[in-house]
């Protein structure tokens, strides 16, 4: 369905006030989902957040065979004995890049896995080399036949433990590696492994299920392969960092004042250094962040440069709601994205809404505020841009059309409802 978001900007005005809770991490949701299958018996799961990436890949576990119960709004026993499939399905695999991750869990658990290119947001080429290079060197073999990859190890052997050197820190190989590796013969060494606290919490849920993984947060990941893994218990996901980080930027520029709940701010702390330095009034406590006394000038923030990489630098999935941010910046901000080549283009519509920013090359853009904004009709490209978009339309003057919201209902649970209780006029219409 092509829902719309209507929205009535607050015109640069700092009128939102209130509490909001951060629902569980997406990034670390789809990976745990997809570890069900390195597991023996039933895995209960809670604080899923309720949103379109999580509905997508338990209809991909449902499709691969897997018993997939809906416990309530945030919780799911996934129970993975009957699965009877290794195909990950065209569609599914094309309309989502985490489909990738599961790659892993059934190489090494059948021998044998076929997938589509997968998709998802378009912001870059988004290859999968770095995958491929990492299953041959366990031992499998690739073919591209008809639209697919098929990955396999001879006569469906188990994959062989190896050292790995990943040439880039890549979030969803470092975790599709991890994962092949908690069934492989022998010990696997993943180097240059990505840090972000997804994969610490992802190798956390793997070693209660009894994995031996050493490591996970840093560089460099030791895994010893051995048999299917049992959950003893039910395990609860950690909270968005990406989604505190967002409410967070459109806190500080349409709040008067805004606690954030049931964050963790310890995995934003990139975050929260630069938006102290450009004048944020917050106080940080262990599970929650809290904006008060904020200056309702417009102007009152200062120009920061902004740099995205692999963790612990500052996300790039924050870089477009900060760019937003920085329009509202007193003075010039260069900000330099270094993860994907194609995740600026949405800045073209905020230059529509009035914003002054101008792209140097593909990966650097300057912005030049603070700009007033005006209202319009919007589609976001991808989950983040969206997110953007909806902060930009807040801060506008004048009403906003936020065509297909999908985009932004495959990240934030109910967001337009969340933001209303705060005061926002946003509305849904189907
Ligand atoms: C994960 O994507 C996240 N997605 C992204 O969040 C996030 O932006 C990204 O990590 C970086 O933090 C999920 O976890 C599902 P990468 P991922 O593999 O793993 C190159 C969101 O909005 N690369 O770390 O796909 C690639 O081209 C999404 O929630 C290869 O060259 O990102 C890119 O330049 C968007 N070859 C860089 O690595 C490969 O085989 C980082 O990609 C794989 C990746």
């Amino acid at each position: 369905m092509k829902d719309k978001f209507l929205v009535r900007g607050l015109s640069g005005k700092k009128k939102l006030k209130g509490s909001i809770a951060v629902g569980g991490a997406k990034n670390a949701a789809l990976k745990l989902l997809a570890t069900t299958i390195l597991f023996k018996g039933p895995v209960v799961l809670n604080n899923l957040p309720d949103i379109e990436d999580v509905r997508r890949m338990t209809e991909i576990l449902s499709d691969l065979g897997a018993s997939v119960e809906r416990l309530g709004k945030h919780s799911y026993r996934i129970n993975t004995d009957t699965l009877n499939k290794n195909e990950v399905d065209q569609n599914m695999g094309r309309r989502m890049r985490a489909s990738i991750v599961l790659t892993g869990p059934l190489l090494a658990r059948f021998g044998e896995v076929t997938l589509p290119h997968p998709g998802g947001d378009v912001i870059g080429s988004r290859p999968i080399d770095l995958f491929l290079s990492g299953f041959k060197s366990m031992g499998a073999s690739v073919e591209w036949r008809g639209e697919r990859y098929r990955i396999h190890t001879p006569k469906k052997k188990k994959l062989r433990g190896a050292s790995i050197f990943s040439a880039l820190q890549t979030v969803t190989v470092t975790e599709t590696l991890l994962m092949a590796g908690v069934l492989a013969e022998g010990k696997s060494v993943l180097k240059n492994a990505a840090m972000e606290p997804e994969i610490k919490e992802l190798a956390d849920f793997l070693s209660a299920g009894g994995a031996k993984i050493s490591g996970a947060g840093t560089p460099t990941i030791s895994v010893e392969g051995g048999g299917l893994l049992k959950a003893e218990k039910a395990w609860s996901v950690m909270p968005d960092r990406i989604e505190a980080g967002s409410f967070l930027i459109l806190g500080a520029l349409a709040a008067e004042n805004l606690e954030i709940t049931d964050c963790l701010p310890e995995h934003l702390e990139s975050v929260l250094n630069l938006l102290r330095l450009s004048g944020v009034p917050m106080k940080i406590k262990k599970n929650s962040i809290f904006i008060s006394g904020n200056d309702s000038r417009v102007g009152s923030f200062q120009a920061i440069n902004v740099k995205t990489h692999e963790y612990p630098g500052f996300p790039t999935d924050l870089q477009a709601p900060m760019v937003v941010f920085l329009t509202q910046a007193k003075g010039e901000s260069l900000v330099f994205e270094t993860i994907f080549e194609g995740r600026l283009a949405y800045t073209a519509d905020l230059v529509s809404m009035g914003a002054d920013i101008k792209m140097w090359d593909p990966h650097r853009v300057m912005v030049k505020g603070p700009t007033p904004l005006r209202g319009r009709e919007l589609e976001g490209p991808d989950i983040r841009a969206g997110l953007a978009f909806l902060i930009a339309a807040l801060v506008a003057k004048g009403e906003s059309v936020l065509n297909s919201v999908y985009h932004i209902d495959r990240g934030y649970e109910s967001i337009e409802k969340r933001l209303a209780l705060l005061g926002a006029k946003v509305e849904r219409v189907r």
